[in-house]
């Protein structure tokens, strides 16, 4: 039986992204440029997936992990030489070889599959991908003879005039017969411009052993982006936004200026939700039904159920159930978990903290290390003290509580349920159930006093004028 295969080629330095980040482990879209090859070659139900890794590749196994096997090309002398690596892994075996490079983020499994498909039906040795590019600078050209067929490709720095104004590119996709491949790879030279081993060249090898190359042209140049420097990068990024936020959009997302709209690879959202511009929703984040997610909101790996409104905050590794609201400008931090129908208004912090259901914390609060319970009403301006300076404590505070506005919260500290704390207080003992605290200076009124103050003379000054001027 035929099997398939594929080589991922990710072991090149990436010198032209001038960057400590090995190449293919740069983001778009918040994930890495060989995740989303992998994540769209697993589509295909390959009995392998190699893949070719090199300076750098520690980093590169770390986010594959079982996802492929690994074949290790020490010194990066080529994509010829890089897929000579994967020999001892695939050599033998008979069926396709699929090869890709790392650096081609936006191929999609529906047109690896179609290359596969007219791989098998024209019987080829070799099936080259090809695109017809605006702008074909910087790519292999496929060169045709007269009759149309492919003779070989022949890379940029090795183009002549005439080669070089051809439109016609080398995506970096093949599917090869896997033994032929190998054969002719051993057969490669390093004898061209850059002095590297170019799996290009084994097109020209089959082609002159009389075995049948083919090549499959794909309708959008646009899905075969190489990226090897940041303006490829970014716009890379920009057609894979573009592409995640139609899929949005399709599902039912309203997107009110998909342009300005930064949604990461893995992110999901429910029907009806409506996003608003300038939002950025990373990692892992999970949005429900029916939820507005306000004009320059930021949510990182955070999970909101449905009918959830946030306006203008940051939400990092946090969770709001259902009903709840958060803004504007509110900042919720990792462990953050806001129960249903919560009312989180502006100005107010949350770390590591539970808010129980139908609590309201209006404005200008911090909680942190904390865990309240439910229908309480937390005032303007409280601080949950969290930390002497070396240790964080944890404060509780019951159901059905009240904490009155510009009160500190200093914890370790146990704030049972029918609670009062009653406005400006410093707490630093516990509150039993039903009985008030409050612990600030008592008030003095003195007599008179005003009028020591200097304040006291220019009021008069501006009372006289005001009388004057009537
Ligand atoms: C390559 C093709 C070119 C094609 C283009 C499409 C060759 C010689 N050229 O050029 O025809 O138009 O891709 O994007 O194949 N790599 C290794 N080991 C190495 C060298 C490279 O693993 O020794 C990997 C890189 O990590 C990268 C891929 O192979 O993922 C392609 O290498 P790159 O240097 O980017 O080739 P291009 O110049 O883009
Ligand atoms: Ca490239």
């Amino acid at each position: 039986m035929s099997a398939n295969y594929a080589v991922v080629l990710a072991a090149g330095q990436g010198t032209r992204m001038k960057s400590k980040l090995y190449k293919v482990l740069h983001p778009v879209c918040g994930k890495s440029m060989v995740e989303h090859v992998v994540g769209q070659i697993e589509k295909l139900n390959l009995q392998q997936i190699v893949t070719v890794i090199g300076y750098g590749g520690k980093q590169v196994k770390e986010v594959l992990r079982q996802r492929t096997e690994f074949a290790v090309q020490e010194e990066q002398l080529g994509t010829g030489h890089a897929v000579l690596q994967a020999e001892p892994l695939l050599g033998e075996k008979q069926g396709t070889t699929l090869i890709i490079c790392g650096d081609t983020p936006l191929f999609t499994a529906e047109t690896l599959t179609e290359l596969f498909d007219y791989h098998q039906q024209q019987r080829a040795v070799a099936t080259i991908l090809t695109a017809i590019a605006p702008d074909p600078t910087g790519y292999g050209r496929i060169i045709r003879d007269r009759q149309g067929n492919v003779a070989k490709i022949v890379e940029q720095k090795d183009t002549t005039p005439a080669e070089a104004a051809v439109a016609e590119i080398n995506t970096g996709v093949y599917c090869f017969d896997n033994q032929a491949l190998f054969q002719a790879l051993h057969q490669v030279t390093n004898d061209n411009a850059q002095h590297e081993y170019y799996l290009t060249d084994v097109i020209e090898i089959c082609q002159k052993a009389a075995q049948k190359v083919a090549a499959f042209t794909m309708k959008d140049f646009n899905e075969s982006m190489g990226v090897n420097d940041r303006v490829a990068l970014s716009k890379a990024t920009a057609l894979m936004r573009q592409r995640i936020n139609e899929k949005h959009m399709r599902n039912g997302v309203t997107l009110i200026d998909p342009q300005n709209t930064y949604i990461d690879s893995e992110v999901k959202i429910g029907a009806d939700t409506v996003v608003e511009p300038g939002v950025v929703l990373k990692g892992t984040t999970i949005i429900g039904e029916n939820c507005l997610i306000g004009a320059h909101s930021q949510l990182s790996d955070s999970l909101i159920s449905d009918n959830v409104t946030i306006t203008a905050s940051v939400l990092e590794n946090a969770q709001m159930a259902t009903g709840s609201n958060i803004g504007p400008y509110s900042h919720l931090r990792p462990q953050a978990k806001i129960d249903e129908r919560v009312h989180i208004g502006n100005f107010v912090e949350v770390k590591k903290a539970e808010i129980g259901a139908d609590t309201k914390v209006g404005h200008l609060t911090y909680v942190g290390d904390a865990t309240l319970g439910r229908q309480i009403n937390v005032g303007c301006g409280c601080v949950f003290v969290n930390y002497d300076g070396i240790n964080k404590h944890h404060t509780t505070v019951g159901d059905y509580s009240f904490i009155g506005s510009a009160s500190n919260m200093v914890a370790p500290l146990r704030i049972a349920d029918h609670a009062y704390v009653a406005a400006g207080s410093t707490i630093t003992n516990d509150v039993a159930a039903h009985d008030m605290a409050i612990a600030r200076g008592r008030q003095v009124n003195k007599a008179g006093y005003y009028d020591r103050y200097p304040v006291a003379k220019a009021a008069q000054q501006t009372e006289q004028a005001e009388k004057n001027s009537k």
